[in-house]
């Protein structure tokens, strides 16, 4: 097998076909024959529709762009031409959830033009495939639509049915951020909302996720509702700083709207339909990119304990990094983290942003000799880049940077954007700040460099394209337990984590906390306080249930001292071959299976929120005729998030693909399992 060249099984251009004026209809149906989208023209209005096993999902919506300066492309329309394609290849990633993606499509392209005098042209690409579909705009090159102002995108989702919706909210216009809690709601009472959005139809038949794909040089999408008990939602844009919310010139192409389908909600993982509708990638030799545990001079700035800033409690110390690289070479971990090396954290770092310098450490940070001293024990320090929201400062020194890093043998950066309002009042989500992501992207392939971007945009898939563009956080982390308000997450907090937010990719989550009552922060414990509201067992299930290619061992490196269930920690594979969800319910609990890239070994994760459960999980996963020992670290006697986090029950078994264990979870709690070769 050469996993790495595409598999073109079919590539057919069936035919174009210009359109007569009876025909303003065309209609392209998923390889399965199960979705069927239609497409045509109605008073004027280009609309699409979806239905799914013969039942409405997407009811006829409007499709169209609102320009400034120039008049809306949306009416008095007329179909011109069409087009159809089909396409079967299966693709491998350099690493993943899953190994090997199949991307089996059916492709219609619809030309519509105005009938008025400037008679501007667009076309409507739709793919569609056996988990979903996506469609995108064309803005072909014409005399009467050269450089362009998005006012408003006016695509719509007119859903057929009022679905409960798992969602956050964005109805700041410049102040979006996704690190919000979730709330649940009915869609006809959703206001404006961030994508993944995840919707459960009534029926108990479909499950649709709408999010988008390819998103290069346009602001992020958000969904709006239309009041009034409406099922509609419409695309909303990010803006830039006079409103406008994309410029250009054709010819121009828009990311994909995406609607991912599933009968229920524990097919939505592995979600690869935005994978599938990302160019493939442009690094050749991905072999220098490798999914890697990590751990890192952190946590303690989060706890109070460190600062960033110089002074006497400055956490990247030399000789504290060194105890660092030392436990992460005893430990087997690949990465020490690093925050606050650099100069410019010293008074307010959130307002200061051009104040920060990406090439010179502090005083006592000696940035060389670190470098080499982790390299002599195998380990690499990881280079964090707070921007603090200065695109530019940041922009400015990315060569200079990258170019110091890369002679000092370290190729992986975690950065942020912590500041709300990026680059002068545009939206932090702008097509502004998407241009710039893009372009820290291509110069860290450039140079060999890989990322982990906290408040980053979200991901559209862009990993397929850029395999560098490892992880993210792009929603409410660990981070949030230890100073959050409202106490941090709350339980169930992971649990539609799994079903919404990564459903995007993966998530630089950071778990692993085991010192639960945060007693190192030496803050006197209040159940109210900010803690993480899990017991251990929880902790470590999460490194499976959370999809990561750069997992982070996220507490002190003293309180893993001793602890038997570090080893989980240590055994925890981080790029997967496959990935199944055996069961689940959003809000409420998730249990799944991974098996190691290319390696006889599962490992299973099973989280739950604030109720106590106990799940039969048959292990029909695991290769039949095969002994198994499962390697089982369960919540221990009386373990409970509230007031006992800390109980853990470690066992082993030896299972084979037959065997139907009993999972007893604690409020709050979890199970996480390695399944080695018995023999
Ligand atoms: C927020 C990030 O999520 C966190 O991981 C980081 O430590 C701080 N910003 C400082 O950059
Ligand atoms: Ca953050």
């Amino acid at each position: 097998m050469a996993p790495r060249t595409p598999n073109v099984l079919a590539i057919l251009l069936l035919a174009v076909a210009p359109v007569t004026a009876r025909a303003q209809q065309a209609r392209v149906a998923s390889p399965d024959g199960r979705t069927e989208v239609s497409v045509g023209i109605r008073q004027g209005r280009l609309e699409y529709a979806v239905r799914r096993d013969g039942r409405n999902v997407v009811l006829p919506s409007v499709l169209g762009f609102a320009f400034r300066g120039a008049p809306t492309l949306r009416d008095s329309l007329a179909l011109t031409d069409t087009a159809r394609a089909s396409r079967d290849e299966t693709f491998t990633q350099p690493w993943g959830e899953v190994a090997r993606v199949r991307d089996r499509h059916n492709e219609l392209r619809v030309g519509v033009q105005e009938r008025g005098a400037l008679g501007r042209r667009m076309r409507v690409i739709f793919r569609v495939f056996d988990d979903g579909l996506g469609f995108r705009y064309e803005l072909p090159e014409q005399p009467n639509l050269g450089e362009f102002a998005i006012d408003d995108e006016l695509t719509e989702f007119a859903l057929a049915d009022d679905a409960r919706a798992w969602w956050i909210p964005s109805n700041r216009p410049r102040l979006d951020r996704s690190e919000m809690l979730y709330a649940s709601s009915p869609l006809s009472v959703v206001d404006s909302v961030q994508t993944p959005l995840t919707m459960e139809f009534r029926d108990r038949k479909t499950v649709a996720v709408i999010h988008e794909a390819d998103l290069v040089d346009y602001p992020r999408m958000f969904l709006a509702g239309r009041g009034m008990e409406s099922r509609t939602l419409r695309a909303a844009l990010a803006p830039l700083r006079d409103g406008v919310k994309a410029r250009g010139r054709t010819p121009f192409t828009t990311p994909w709207r995406t609607i991912q389908l599933a009968d229920r909600v524990e097919q939505l993982a592995p979600s690869v339909l935005g994978l599938k509708l990302n160019p493939p990638s442009k690094i050749a030799n991905t072999e220098w990119i490798k999914p890697m545990k990590y751990v890192g001079i952190w946590w303690g700035m989060h706890l109070n304990t460190y600062t960033w800033s110089s002074g006497a409690q400055h956490g990247a110390t030399t000789e504290n990094t060194k105890r660092y690289i030392d436990f992460a070479a005893r430990n087997g971990f690949g990465g020490v983290l690093v925050e606050g090396w650099n100069v410019g954290w010293d008074g307010d770092w959130i307002q200061n942003r051009n104040a920060f310098s990406f090439t010179k450490p502090y005083p006592d940070y000696d940035l060389p000799g670190l470098a080499a001293y982790a390299k002599a024990k195998g380990v690499k320090l990881i280079v964090h880049n707070e921007t603090s929201g200065g695109l530019a400062n940041y922009e400015r020194q990315l060569d200079s940077a990258y170019s110091l890093y890369r002679s000092l043998g370290l190729d992986a950066i975690k950065s942020g954007y912590v500041a709300d309002t990026v680059g002068g009042n545009h939206s932090h989500y702008s097509q502004v700040a998407v241009r710039h992501h893009r372009k820290v992207v291509e110069t860290a392939a450039k140079y060999g460099i890989m990322l982990d971007v906290h408040e980053p945009i979200h991901d559209t898939g862009e990993r397929r394209t850029w395999p560098n563009m490892m992880s993210r956080e792009g929603s409410r982390g660990q981070e949030y337990n230890a100073w959050g308000g409202e106490g941090g997450n709350p339980p169930e907090h992971e649990t539609i984590l799994f079903f919404t937010r990564l459903l995007s990719g993966p998530m630089d989550f950071t778990p692993g906390i085991f010192d639960l009552m945060l007693k190192s922060s030496g803050r006197p414990h209040s159940p109210e306080e900010p803690r993480p509201r899990t017991t251990l067992a929880k902790q470590l299930a999460l490194y499976v249930v959370l999809y990561s290619p750069l997992h982070m061992a996220a507490d002190l490196p003293e309180n893993y001292e001793g602890q038997p269930g570090f080893q989980f920690i240590k055994d925890v594979a981080v790029d997967w071959d496959t990935t199944r969800v055996l069961e689940g319910r959003i809000g409420d609990y998730v249990v799944v299976a991974r098996k190691t890239r290319g390696k006889d070994e599962w490992f299973l994760g099973a989280i739950t929120d604030e109720e106590a459960r106990t799940i039969e999980v048959p292990l029909s996963f695991l290769p039949a005729g095969r002994r198994y020992v499962a390697e089982i670290y369960a919540d221990g006697p009386k373990a409970d998030w509230r007031d006992n986090p800390l109980p853990l029950a470690i066992s082993k078994q030896t299972v084979t693909s037959a065997s139907r264990p009993t999972l007893r979870l604690a409020p709050g709690g979890g199970v996480a399992v390695r399944f080695r070769r018995a023999e």
